[in-house]
């Protein structure tokens, strides 16, 4: 049996997910598990530039040009490089619960708080951030969980706590976050979930 996971990672944006699990799998931090894809919701997403400076096959599928079949095309693709853990990484598209049962238990995904604080339905990105330092919170962070029918409603994987500033603005806050949080956790979380899925021998 292959001694790797094959990951796939879900992005839309700048990347700096994808980057820190590159720069995980280079410094061994990542051992069972590879990336083998990327999949980008938007043609414009600097992630991809990031996949391509790292030999990544990456895809461009976004509900633009495949509107119903979007989820479709994404299986398509992610059964032709046989992918075992698919990782949203600032993937801004929501998927289906058609989609997420079907891949149960192989869909993670990192929110920039510490659930079940500033998350569900509206919670992504600077907005979380915002809604942290408008309820005064002395402590934030990230969670690394399982993605299932529900937004950010699966079981909680790992999670890191991050001080709140006095001074924070939403940017510097969201900044620390994803320096001191989810760049550390994602990586970890991936390489626990590979550990268990080499274990368990289910790998596809
Ligand atoms: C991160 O803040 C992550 O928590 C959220 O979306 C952002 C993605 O950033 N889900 P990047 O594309 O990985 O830089």
């Amino acid at each position: 049996m292959n001694k790797s996971v094959k990951v796939a990672v879900l992005v839309s944006g700048g990347g700096t997910n994808l980057q820190a699990i590159i720069d995980a799998k280079k410094s061994g931090i990542i051992k069972s598990a590879d990336i083998a894809l990327v999949i980008s919701s938007n043609e414009n997403a600097y992630a991809l530039v990031r996949a391509k400076e790292n030999n990544i096959p990456a895809a461009v599928i976004s509900k633009k040009e495949f509107k119903t079949e979007t989820e479709a095309r994404i299986i398509k693709e992610l059964e032709s490089y046989n992918i075992d853990l698919i990782v949203l990484a600032g993937y801004m598209q929501i998927l289906s619960e058609g989609f997420t049962k079907r891949f149960r238990d192989r869909i993670i995904n990192i929110h920039p708080s510490l659930i079940p604080a500033f998350c569900g339905d509206g919670f992504y990105g600077l907005r979380v951030h915002e809604a942290a330092l408008e309820r005064g919170v002395k402590v934030t962070g990230a969670t690394v969980h399982f993605v299932n029918e529900i937004t950010d409603g699966g079981r909680i994987i790992l999670q890191k706590a991050v001080k709140v500033l006095e001074n924070d603005t939403p940017q510097t806050l969201q900044k620390r976050v994803m320096q001191l949080a989810e760049w550390k956790i994602l990586p970890q979380a991936i390489e626990k979930i590979s550990k268990n899925i080499l274990k368990e021998g289910k790998k596809g």
